[in-house]
């Protein structure tokens, strides 16, 4: 497999040995779900596979992702053995005319279902990463949801167990100990989450960073004006060096988190991928431009 100078890292206790940088597939969701962009099948086929070529080797979907799901497995389940697939469950998607809307239920029979349709889906026979896609501590423990996932572990269907989540349920899920990897959102423009990540890794759990290039940041084609107004008002155009974009800079901050193991980030642009493959290989941010960059946005907040 190609790596084109890409960082590994061990993905906390699971020891699975990730691309630091990931890939996020909520963008190849297919028509009729949401947002302004839809993606074809034949340009999902070619970027996936693109994907693969450039050395990424761990790749996160949902069954809330329209049909992210079906065309991973169609288009590069053919390549199962060359990257590390996650998925998510607790999930009850129902598709309507125009548009997809996404729910969630703690129940044990809907993840019985999500485990069936996904496998089917990816066209595997085992998923390595299964993670509950929200929920909080006392509803997954009362519902007996873990052991549900443990169960699935303890038949081969899956490898280990996570949890996608965010404040304030993280520091509850944190202290069961059950979980092998967190995902959590992060990024120099939304830095809300740096410390919870340094407690979920303190349990040697890996950690999966989400929105990590904050949605390319005002560079973006889908333009987030929250995180813009953050960029100007924390006046980071200042401090970007001569040559960088502002997505590199963005992604090479959430590189920089000790304890960032893989983000998967969310592009079906192939020029964007290999601006964030090469971003990566440049290794994370100087010291000193963390520091300022950091100091910067906290009094922007
Ligand atoms: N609750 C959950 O579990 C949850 C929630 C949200 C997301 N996720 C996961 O996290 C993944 C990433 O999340 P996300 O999409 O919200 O955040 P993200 O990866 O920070 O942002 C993706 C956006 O950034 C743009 N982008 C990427 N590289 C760029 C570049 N070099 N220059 C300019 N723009 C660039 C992409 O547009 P282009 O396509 O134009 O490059 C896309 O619109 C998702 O795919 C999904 O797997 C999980």
């Amino acid at each position: 497999m190609a790596n084109l100078g890409m960082i590994n890292k061990t993905l906390g206790r699971t020891g699975l040995q990730v691309t630091q940088i990931g890939y996020g597939s909520m963008g190849l969701r297919g028509p009729k779900t949401w947002g302004v962009r839809v993606v074809d099948d034949e340009d999902a086929d070619r970027f996936l596979n693109r994907v693969l070529d450039v050395g990424i080797n761990f790749i996160d979907t949902s069954p809330d992702y329209g049909v992210s799901e079906q065309r991973i497995g169609r288009y590069i389940g053919a390549r199962r053995d060359e990257f590390y697939l996650a998925t998510k469950c607790g999930c009850c998607p129902r598709q309507h005319e125009d548009h997809l809307e996404v729910r969630h239920d703690w129940k044990k029979d809907v993840l019985e279902r999500n485990i069936e349709s996904s496998l089917d889906r990816l066209r595997t026979d085992y998923i390595d990463l299964l993670q509950f896609h929200g929920g909080d501590a006392e509803t997954l423990q009362r519902e007996g949801l873990i052991d549900t996932l443990c169960g699935f572990r303890d038949s081969g269907l899956i490898r280990f167990i996570g949890a996608s989540s965010s404040l304030p349920n993280l520091p509850g899920l944190i202290e069961l100990d059950v979980f092998d990897t967190f995902q959590v959102p992060y990024s120099c423009l939304a830095p809300q989450h740096h410390d919870v990540i340094t407690s979920a890794a303190a349990t040697e759990a890996g950690i999966i960073i989400r929105g990590g290039i904050a949605h390319g940041g005002p560079d973006a084609e889908i333009e987030r004006p929250a995180l813009d107004d953050i960029w100007k008002s924390a006046c980071l155009d200042e401090v970007l060096p001569t040559g960088m974009s502002r997505a590199e800079l963005i992604l090479r901050y959430t590189l920089s988190h000790p304890h960032c193991h893989t983000t998967i980030v969310g592009t079906c642009d192939p020029q964007h991928l290999a601006e964030n493959v090469a971003a990566a290989a440049r290794g994370p941010l100087a010291g000193d431009l963390l520091q300022e960059i950091r100091e910067r946005v906290s009094r922007a907040l």
